[in-house]
This record gives C-alpha cells, sequence and structure tokens, in this order.
C-alpha cells in the first residue's frame, strides 16, 4: 500500500489510479501553506497537553519533529510527494516517519477539514498585513506628491473633454481617497478572516475536552468560529478579500489607464522612469508604459479570481466538500497580482516627472473658466439658467473668433451681459481665480489641497492594525 493509503487509514483496500491521484492532488499549490500548517499543529499539539489529551512528552516530540520539518522545508531538503496528496498529509507523514508513535497522536480532535480553513485563515492574514503595508506606503506616497503639485493646474476632465481647470495634486487626492477606502475595506475584512476554526473537526467537532480559546490566543486569532458546520464549509472570507481585491484593481486600472493617456505624445502631461517602460522591438524611438498597461490588464484576471470564488461555493451544501480544494488558486493569484500592482506603483508614482507648462496649456483649451463667468453673473443678479444661455453665446462667438474668454474685449462681454460685466471679470477668467475660488472642504483650490494633505496624513496613520500577530 501507498504511504498516502496508510495514512489516510480507512477502508479503502486498493491504491488510487494514478490519474486519480494526481487529479486529486493539491500539494504542488498548497505547500505554499507549509509555515501556517506547522505553526497550526505546534498550538493544536500544546493545546493537546494541557487539556492532558497528550503527555508532556510527547508534546516536547511534537514540537521537536515540527521544527525538524520546518528546517527540512527551508533547506530544500523536504521531499514534497504528490501521492501524499497535500501539505497536511506530507507534513504530517514525515513527522511520524522522524518520530514515531508520538507524530501519529498529532491529528487526534482534528480533521483536515478544520486544519485546511485554519491554515487558509492564518496565510491570508499574513498577507493581508503585508498588503496593508504596502497600501500604507501609496497613500503616504501619493500624499507627498499631492503636497509637491497643491498648485500645479492641469485641465479636470468630464465626459474626457476639458471642463473646469483643477489642480493636479486635487486629482492625485482623488487616487488618495480610492485607495483608503480600500485599505478601510481591506482590513474590516481582515477581521473576519482572523477567526479560528480549529475545532470543529470534520465537521460536528470533537469528543475531546479540546480548549479552542488557547488555541486561538496561541495562533492571534481574535476569537474561535461559532458553528462547526460553517467552520470548515466558510469561504466567505476568501471571497471577500476577492473582493476587496478586484475592488482594488479596478481602482489602480483606472489610474494607470490616466497613466497611459498623460504619457502619450497629444497629452505629454507626465513622464515614467525609464527603468518603468519598455522600447518596442521594432521602432527605436519607443517609450511604452507597460508597467501601467499590465496593472491595467491584470485587474481582468482578479476579477476571475473573485468569479472563480462565488460560483466554487454557490452550490455547496454544508458541510466540507472537496470542491473546497479549489479555492486556493484563485486566492494566492488575486493576492499575488495585488501585491505586484501595488509594488509597481509605488515603483513608479514617486519617480513620475509632471510638465506643468504642458498641463496648463492644456488647461487653457476648452474655455475652461465658462463655468466661473457664469457664477459671475449669477453674484452680478443674473438667474444661473439665463447666465448658463449668455456664457453658452459668449462661447460660440469666441470659437468663432478662435480668442479664450480672457481674450474678449469688455465693451463686447458687457453688451452680451446686458452691461453687468465689469473690469473684475478677468481676475474671475484667469485659471488660478477659477482654482482659488474652488477653497471649501472636498474643492481644488491649492489652499484647500494643503489642507486635505495635512488632514490626509492623520486618516493614513490613524491606527488600523489590531491583535497583529
Ligand atoms: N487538500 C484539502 C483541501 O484543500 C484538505 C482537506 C481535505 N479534506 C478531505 N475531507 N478530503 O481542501
Amino acid at each position: 500500500m501507498s504511504n498516502k493509503t496508510k495514512l489516510l487509514h480507512g477502508r479503502l483496500l486498493e491504491d488510487a489510479d494514478a490519474f486519480v491521484e494526481a487529479f486529486t492532488a493539491s500539494v504542488a499549490f498548497d505547500k505554499r501553506l507549509c509555515k501556517q500548517d506547522i505553526r497550526g499543529s505546534a498550538a493544536h499539539c500544546r493545546m493537546l497537553g494541557e487539556v492532558g489529551v497528550l503527555s508532556g512528552g510527547e508534546v516536547e516530540q511534537i514540537l521537536a519533529g515540527l521544527a525538524q520539518v520546518q528546517a527540512e522545508i527551508e533547506s530544500g531538503a523536504f521531499e514534497w510527494r504528490t501521492g501524499l496528496e497535500d501539505v497536511h498529509m506530507n507534513i504530517e507523514h514525515r513527522l511520524i516517519e522522524l518520530i514515531g508513535e508520538a507524530g501519529k497522536k498529532l491529528h487526534t480532535a482534528r480533521s483536515r477539514n478544520d486544519q485546511v480553513a485554519t491554515d487558509l485563515r492564518l496565510y491570508l492574514r499574513g498577507e493581508i498585513d503585508v498588503l496593508l503595508g504596502l497600501q500604507t506606503a501609496l497613500l503616504n506616497a501619493l500624499l507627498d506628491l499631492a503636497e509637491r503639485h497643491q498648485g500645479t493646474v492641469m485641465p479636470g476632465f468630464t465626459h474626457l473633454q476639458a471642463a473646469q481647470p483643477v489642480t493636479f495634486g486635487h486629482h492625485l487626492l482623488a487616487w488618495f481617497e480610492m485607495l483608503l477606502r480600500d485599505r478601510e475595506r481591506l482590513t474590516d475584512c481582515r477581521r473576519r478572516v482572523n477567526q479560528l476554526p480549529l475545532g470543529a473537526a470534520a465537521l460536528a467537532g470533537a469528543t475531546f475536552p479540546i480548549d479552542r480559546q488557547f488555541v486561538a490566543k496561541e495562533l492571534g486569532f481574535e476569537g474561535v468560529t461559532t458553528n462547526s458546520l460553517d467552520a470548515v464549509s466558510d469561504r466567505d472570507f476568501a471571497v471577500e478579500f476577492a473582493a476587496v481585491a478586484a475592488m482594488t484593481m479596478m481602482h489602480l486600472s483606472r489610474w494607470c489607464e490616466e497613466l497611459v493617456l498623460w504619457t502619450s505624445q497629444p497629452f505629454a502631461f507626465i513622464t515614467l522612469p525609464d527603468r518603468f517602460c519598455t522600447g518596442s522591438s521594432i521602432m527605436p524611438q519607443k517609450k511604452n508604459p507597460d508597467v501601467a498597461e499590465l496593472v491595467r490588464g491584470k485587474t481582468g484576471r482578479v476579477y476571475g479570481d473573485l468569479t472563480a470564488l462565488l460560483t466554487l461555493m454557490k452550490g455547496q451544501p454544508l458541510a466540507y466538500n472537496r470542491d473546497n480544494q479549489e479555492d486556493k488558486e484563485p486566492l494566492f493569484d488575486a493576492i499575488d497580482t495585488l501585491k505586484d500592482c501595488l509594488s509597481a506603483l509605488l515603483g513608479m508614482l514617486p519617480h513620475m516627472q509632471a510638465d506643468a507648462d504642458a498641463m496648463r496649456r492644456a488647461a487653457l483649451q476648452g474655455f475652461p473658466t465658462a463655468t466661473d463667468l457664469a457664477d459671475y453673473l449669477v453674484r452680478k443678479g443674473m438667474s444661473f439658467r439665463d447666465a448658463h444661455r449668455a456664457v453658452g453665446t459668449i462661447v460660440a462667438l469666441a470659437l468663432e473668433q478662435g480668442a479664450g474668454l480672457e481674450e474678449l474685449s469688455l465693451s463686447l462681454l458687457r453688451k452680451l451681459t446686458g452691461n453687468l460685466v465689469e473690469e473684475d471679470v478677468f481676475a474671475v477668467l484667469t485659471l488660478e481665480g477659477a482654482l482659488a475660488a474652488r477653497s471649501h472642504v472636498g474643492g481644488t483650490a491649492p489652499a484647500a489641497v494643503a489642507e486635505a494633505v495635512k488632514t490626509g496624513r492623520k486618516r493614513v496613520a490613524a491606527s488600523y492594525l489590531r491583535n497583529q500577530a
């Protein structure tokens, strides 16, 4: 009989068909959970010692054996066997090889069903903490950039048509808001990830006097799951993470779309560092924003990961089903992709160069202060609707003359507005005037941006990690 059949110890008399062995094996991808598996096993073992199921000597032997397995894995000496199906059985099998009888007692009061759920939650929690760190670094980078560009004028768009001038700092702070919400969502997701399923055993709980709180404390979980059937079958935490990851990628993709536009020659608002761009195999002059494009492209795979996880769960009756083994690859992919994409932006953004002159030239096109002129007329007593119409006529005329609004003569402006316009209108028609006028909270004025950066720093620093393990 194979090693695996011996470990499973069950009623099966035949070795698995070779195809079935390969089809059901997960070790190729779940060996990524080995550290968490060993850490969970050590906590389980200590607990069994505390409650008297294992003797002190057995606990010592198992812990030493697990440490040795870990050392073998770290040194590369460990031999992963597909025939042993998954990470759990590979490790348990090696433990028994190393320490014999005591090793066979580790799986008391436990099933791979609660074991794998525990491993996965531990792993995801650790990765969430890495991601939160990356998000925080990126939030700080955006604040630094926004501070530097609080007075840099650029065109603001709606429908990708020039609309009203904004400051580049304000635009960057819009990205900041998206990412801050993403970090909030991830922090919230972490709370539900950080619950201990171990103790649910196969599905109905264990018949030994287990101390689940002890294990939770050992492993840094905030609490224990409260229904054994749910504990082994629930993958909401993975779905939720993938949803948060998908939303974050959606945001990163939007930023990257703008980076791609802004580096293109018609815009030429920014340049990205050469080391984050690539050339062309045929066109020697090219500098392509491939990294930004790939972030945009990789967003699709994370949406796919979310869809895969949702679909994986929708037909499953309680409790554990082997379908759940399929949760790992999409989850790992979502984690890896998000990590890479956050790192890519963290590499690019702080070194992005803005061409303030090009931005200003672009901001002057398309009558960006037309709304400001209408608002001016309102302040002089006209209703907004009438002002909107009057300015529409003025814009049509300016278009005909190929002039900007500020280049029209005072007498012409007066004629078209029932003499409401006076000399002070020209300050209103400048880009700086338009920016400065929007100085309320959430507005684009340089002063408002400076203030938003200040409060932004406080919002980023507000502690977001509890119970870190
Ligand atoms: N490799 C399995 C998984 O990833 C571990 C749990 C197996 N449980 C079972 N009853 N076959 O879900």
